[in-house]
């Protein structure tokens, strides 16, 4: 097993910015081995950009963990499928479409993700994503990614006054990977369901910049809005949230490592043949509770919602 070195290297690290208004290539060589001062450049460049990706690694579970530490305190992960094992590494996550002995390795399967940000089910959502490419597929199976800060700061004003100071309620009824938890039957009324309310503008916790924050589309509603007026008011963010201006999608290799930010990036992912397998690890960090933002932007904006496109 290796482990993070704490050994001081003069490497430097190269930040390139995708062409798209999130997302930056980041050449920091070996991740096992970033030192403090390097570590600090990479996690700048993740606030700087939302997402990061790193190429070219080469990672058992425990180094990717390592890794995935060093962005914060990593959760636990809960089983997708019935019938799967406990890991030994309760803080890994299988994303595959793979079945071994009739029992699915992983969850989310091979069809398209629909755009979400992680976890929004829980009191506390997760801060940063790690996932690491350790089986891909000839073609599909893309990662996509939407600016939060960018759909916030683009937002048609009476959109915007819609949602002022206003909260999404979120299902907890379902898992990450769609399925009804147990003691549920998917026909409850979702005001009244257990599942936290988070505001619709939250507040970054470390950069400070306003990002709208929508979660999952199926299932949630505008807390204290009549049924109707809630599913209008969602769709009109979800058709502003994922406007394609705001997006970038990733085409995995080997190796590669793509870092998100939850709390101001949503993220999608393409449907690929079945026929292929498709072995992804991940991780992910603890958040903290989310900070309502005003949302008026007081001249603040996150330079990805300035000037990202260069
Ligand atoms: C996810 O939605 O968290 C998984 C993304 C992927 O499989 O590329």
């Amino acid at each position: 097993m290796s482990s993070v070195s704490e050994e001081v290297t003069d490497r430097t690290v190269a930040t390139k910015r995708t062409a798209a208004p999130i997302g930056a290539l980041v050449d920091c060589g070996d991740v096992r081995t970033l030192d403090e001062r390097t570590f600090r450049e990479v996690h700048r460049a993740f606030l700087d950009n939302l997402v990061i990706l790193i190429r070219g690694q080469e990672l058992g579970i425990a180094d990717l963990l390592a890794f995935g530490r060093r962005f914060g305190e990593l959760t636990p992960a809960a089983p997708v499928h019935k019938g799967q094992k406990p890991r030994d590494y309760p803080e890994l996550a299988v994303i595959s479409n793979v079945v071994e002995n009739g029992v699915a390795i992983g969850g989310l399967g091979d069809g398209e993700a629909v755009w979400h940000s992680d976890s929004c089910f829980n009191d506390v959502p997760p801060g940063a994503s790690i996932l690491y490419s350790v089986e891909i597929p000839p073609s599909g199976g893309d990662t996509g990614f939407s600016n939060m800060y960018l759909a916030l700061e683009t937002m048609p004003e009476t959109l915007r006054k819609a949602i002022h100071g206003r909260s999404i309620k979120h299902d907890l009824r379902y898992t990450s990977g769609g399925q009804l938890r147990p003691g549920y039957t998917g026909f409850e009324d979702i005001r009244t369901t257990p599942g936290p309310k988070h505001p619709i503008v939250r507040t970054h916790p470390e950069t400070g910049f306003d990002a709208l924050y929508l979660g999952r589309r199926p299932h949630a509603c505008v807390d204290g809005a009549a049924p109707a007026e809630s599913e209008a008011l969602l769709d009109a963010l979800w058709a502003h949230a994922a406007n394609p201006e705001f997006t970038w999608h990733h085409q995995w290799k080997l190796g590669d490592i793509l870092v998100w930010d939850n709390r101001c990036a949503m993220h999608r992912r393409d449907a690929f043949d079945a026929t292929c397998r498709r072995v992804m690890h991940r991780t992910q960090c603890r958040g903290t509770p989310v900070i309502p933002g005003t949302g008026d932007g007081a001249g603040k904006r996150h330079p990805r919602a300035v000037d990202g496109r260069q």
